[in-house]
């Protein structure tokens, strides 16, 4: 079992809501509610996953809960809405924290009931000019928004005051989500240290003959061995032609020798996800033209690295994957004219059809936006962000040279841009052609 650190200290949360506080003002409120559960079918549901930002604020991982902030109220900056204990529940559902546990253990200034949600944030908000809660995500959680903002309206003209603004907290809570704190970016670490034990293991135990399942499960096996909670996302086995499916989640068929076996896993610790692809030959050595497309992403994948550095653009190592993946589709044949007009018109679109990078944290694909003004935003130390090129050629793609046909192909790895330019999270996990053979 690898040593995982502890999760965030008390302290590292409460300097966050610091920082959320003091950039919010003080005519503002902030709300934050849990992420509702999701029934998978019946009366089961699927495994309860808190919401990112109620969890980067408050380390709150119990379903039924929300956060209220309010820069320098005498009331409390910081509320928070818990279930409160209930022994006879508690032996169904499990423990609870309760509003003692809410403020002893989360540090909350007051705790509440959840029950009385509505009412009392409607009470305490309403002396605010400002109201920030994400909309568009969950319609109950619209529609309480709505509501409350309906009560401020109705009430501002006897009170003369009262939310009249509804903003989006996106812009303060996912902007600090992207620069990775040192508590942040020690579990991102250990989390691609999980992904690399598992990825391991898969390398060195796939054999023709297994069936895709198997190796998730040998994944999932070393996911939880290893401490982490669950797969940070469904992982991808794919074996064969499976693999220029970009999300295929069947994991069912039987990985034959001669085929390359595509792996895109990646674990989730404390929150923090890895996320990493792998492509090997299945028993035997890359084939002529699977070296190929391989040698062509691994070139495209090291070039983008060496581009993550501060003062890049996030768009950099894009181009550079692009133009290298590019070169080498026209190479091969499968692609015509020069790597300039390809990119310009989309031609190597049919093997390339996703992007080389997205950022990665508390999500898969990351908060944080990725456009500052015009154009791309400049990388800085503490951003973490995937290269992640491939090629992709269809089984039925009748225009592709036989020979190329269903092979597809993608490497991933997990970067951490720093002062002096990049550390590469999942560093060590085999992709040279010699380490994989
Ligand atoms: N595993 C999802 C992705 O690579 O973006
Ligand atoms: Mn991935
Ligand atoms: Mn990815």
């Amino acid at each position: 079992m690898t040593e995982t650190p502890p999760a965030p200290a008390p302290e590292v949360f409460a300097e966050r809501r610091r920082r959320l506080l003091a950039t919010l003002g003080a005519d503002a409120a902030a709300f934050f509610p849990a992420a509702p559960a999701a029934v998978r079918s019946n009366d089961v549901e699927y495994p309860y996953r808190q919401d990112s930002d109620l969890l980067y604020l408050t380390g709150f991982a119990e379903p039924e809960s929300a956060a209220l902030f309010l820069p320098g109220s005498p009331e409390g900056e910081f509320h928070l809405f818990v279930r409160p204990r209930d022994p006879e529940r508690e032996t169904w559902t499990g423990r609870r924290a309760g509003l003692e546990g809410a403020r002893e253990r989360f540090r909350a200034d007051v705790a509440h009931d959840i029950a009385d949600l509505e009412p009392t944030v409607a009470k305490l908000a309403a002396d605010r000019e400002r109201f920030f809660a994400a909309v568009g995500r969950d319609p109950t959680a619209d529609a309480r928004t709505l509501r409350w903002l309906h009560q401020w309206r109705q009430a501002r003209p006897r009170q003369g005051r009262g939310p009249a603004v509804l903003a989006d907290p996106a812009g303060i809570v996912h902007e600090m989500r992207l620069y990775k704190d040192a508590t942040e970016i020690d579990l991102m670490r250990a989390s691609a240290a999980i992904a690399r034990a598992a990825h391991g293991e898969a390398l060195r135990r796939a054999r023709p003959g297994m069936r895709e399942f198997e190796i998730e499960a040998l994944l999932d096996g070393a996911f939880r061995r290893h401490g982490a909670s669950a797969p940070a996302y469904p992982s991808i086995v794919a074996a064969g032609a499976n693999a220029t499916i970009l999300h295929y989640v069947d994991n069912a068929a039987r990985l034959d020798a001669g085929d390359l076996l595509l792996i895109d896993a990646g674990a989730e610790l404390s929150g923090y996800a890895s996320d990493v692809t792998r492509t090997f030959p299945i028993g035997l050595r890359y084939s002529a033209p699977q070296r190929a497309l391989y040698e062509i992403v691994l070139a495209a994948q090291k070039a983008a690295i060496a581009a993550v550095r501060p003062g890049a653009t996030f768009d950099d190592p894009h181009r550079v994957a692009l133009e290298i993946l590019v070169a080498g589709l026209i190479d091969l044949g499968l692609v015509g004219g020069s790597v300039a007009d390809a990119i310009e018109h989309g031609a190597y679109r049919p093997f390339y059809m996703h992007r080389t990078s997205h950022w990665l944290g508390l999500d898969v694909h990351d908060v944080g936006s990725y456009r500052s003004g015009d154009g791309a935003r400049l990388l800085e130390p503490g951003m973490v962000l995937t290269i992640e090129p491939g090629l992709y050629v269809a089984a039925d793609n009748g225009d592709a040279d036989e020979r190329f046909r269903g092979i597809g192909i993608r490497i991933e790895d997990d970067v951490l841009v720093t002062a002096d330019g990049h550390e590469v999270l999942t560093a060590g996990i085999p992709k040279e052609v010699d380490e994989v053979e």
